[in-house]
């Protein structure tokens, strides 16, 4: 069994809708000075337009620069759509796939996610995998059948091999952009139910090496007590990692969670 502590912790900023080409440089520039002594891996998911700037900007340090979303063709007509191709032709590594607002607003389904991961994992892109029940759900008790079922169906016919390059973003919906963090104690639960589902499916190593993140309303103030879970790897962070400040002080908790897990 591999301990908990080898996992490395993984903080990945996701910048939805935000900032322009400049400012994605300058926040890059300034991020990659702050982190180049960190054992923390970084990323940032920005919008389309940014990633290259934003890799380029990045290029030498230990930050990955990544998407919010694809589409699940290879190409073609697809009017407004962007492949993994082109994501890796612009600089990006990862992509964040099945974000709830995506799941909300743009009606993307557990089969239609499952196409997009089965396409990035084939396409050399690491995947960045966000589930989470809705407020209604996590008041009726559901949460564990509505994560059941986004797992199997978001990850059907995903190989043992594939699942290397996956993360699971743990996202309750209640808590996303609302300041209503999830408790510790709540995410860990959700966590290591995921990290089970993941075992039963996939073996207990293939469970042992995967990175579960948080995200939901992640600051400063409530990192460090989300990462000290056993089974938080690492953390998803909207609003706060708009703000350099913010976000860099979220990657140094990472210093917190060594000290207390050896
Ligand atoms: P938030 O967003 O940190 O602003 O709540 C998290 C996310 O949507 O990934």
């Amino acid at each position: 069994v591999i301990a908990e502590s080898v996992r490395p912790t993984v903080i990945i900023g996701n910048w939805k809708m935000h900032k322009t080409i400049a400012e994605s440089a300058a926040f890059v520039t300034s991020l990659a000075f702050v982190v180049r002594h960190s054992s923390t891996q970084v990323g940032l998911a920005v919008p389309y337009t940014m990633i290259t700037a934003a890799a380029d900007a990045a290029r030498g340090a230990l930050i990955a620069i990544g998407a919010q979303n694809v589409f699940d063709a290879e190409e073609g007509p697809y009017t407004g759509e962007i492949s993994c191709r082109m994501l890796k032709d612009a600089g990006a590594s990862f992509v964040i796939i099945g974000h709830s607002e995506r799941r909300h607003l743009f009606h993307e389904d557990n089969a239609w996610i499952n196409r997009k991961v089965k396409r990035a994992l084939n396409d050399g892109l690491r995947v960045v995998l966000c589930i989470g029940e809705t407020l209604e759900q996590h008041q009726t008790g559901k949460t564990h059948a509505v994560l059941h079922e986004q797992l199997t169906e978001c990850l059907k016919d995903v190989g043992e091999r594939q699942i290397e390059s996956l993360i699971i973003a743990y996202e309750p919906v209640w808590a996303i952009g609302t300041n209503q963090t999830a408790t510790p104690e709540i995410a860990q639960a959700s966590h290591h139910f995921i990290r089970n589902e993941i075992a039963k499916k996939w073996g207990k190593p293939a469970s042992e090496r995967l990175i579960i993140q948080y995200g939901g309303s992640v600051k400063p103030e409530n990192a460090a007590a989300l990462l000290n879970e056993p089974d938080i790897d690492g953390l998803l962070v909207g609003g706060a990692s708009l703000v350099l400040d913010a976000f860099v002080k979220i990657i140094q908790c990472h210093k917190i969670k060594t000290q207390s897990a050896t």
